[in-house]
């Protein structure tokens, strides 16, 4: 079950890759420091490509892919290896689409109507974003206690200095955030520097959820 993995890798690594070339030692570095998983954006053409060598290249790796707006992006994306689909907003026709094809599917909610629209469609988790702006674990908390069966990845503005109080509540699955892999290290090649974030990352969710 897809998400009892998102729940014990603990912090889901936004990407953002602009060349596929990147998809190896991204993947590498992100499996050997405790975050074996990337949510690949569909934000820039290289995302398919990159989807496809980390799948092929790191079996045991967590690849989805994000930002997916389209039920043909959802194509590409389970063609190219993704084995789960993020959306920033709830697109009915592009949930029912992942739920047909039986593709575990999050979709970005913020609003008490986005939640309910989600448990109506058959969801038991949502992503919620962006969650630093939209209210954080304050927001999260309030929406939590009508929908007690609903769980939640925040996602946007979450970082190693706030994520620890995200953590540790219940209803949180797993956090989605960037900050391990910052899209200038990439460009740059700065795979230990890189390395070392997701390790710090990896060590906090180690030591809030043992
Ligand atoms: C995004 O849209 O890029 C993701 O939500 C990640 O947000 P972040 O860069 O604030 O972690």
């Amino acid at each position: 079950m897809i998400f009892e993995q998102f729940s014990k890798i603990g912090i889901i690594p936004v990407v953002v890759l602009d060349d596929p070339k990147d998809a190896a030692p991204l993947a590498k570095a992100l499996c050997e420091n405790g975050l074996p998983c990337a949510e690949v954006t569909f934000r820039t053409a290289a995302a398919e490509e990159s989807i496809r060598v980390m799948s092929r290249e790191f079996p045991d790796m967590l690849v989805g892919a994000g930002t997916v707006l389209t039920t043909e992006q959802v194509d590409r994306a389970v063609n190219a290896g993704a084995k789960f689909i993020v959306s920033p907003g709830l697109n009915p026709k592009v949930v029912q689409y992942c739920i047909d094809k039986s593709i575990p599917v999050t979709p970005g909610t913020q609003t008490p109507s986005e939640m309910e629209q989600a448990l109506e469609l058959g969801l038991k988790v949502v992503k919620f974003f962006p969650a630093e702006p939209a209210g954080g674990l304050n927001m999260i908390k309030a929406v939590a206690a009508p929908y007690t069966e609903l769980k939640f990845m925040p996602t946007g503005g979450i970082n190693a200095k706030n994520v620890r109080d995200y953590l540790a509540y219940s209803k949180i699955i797993a956090c989605g955030g960037s900050w391990m892999v910052k899209k200038d290290l990439i460009a740059a090649g700065k795979w230990d520097e890189l390395a070392a974030l997701v390790k710090e990352a990896a060590g906090i969710v180690k030591e809030v959820r043992g």
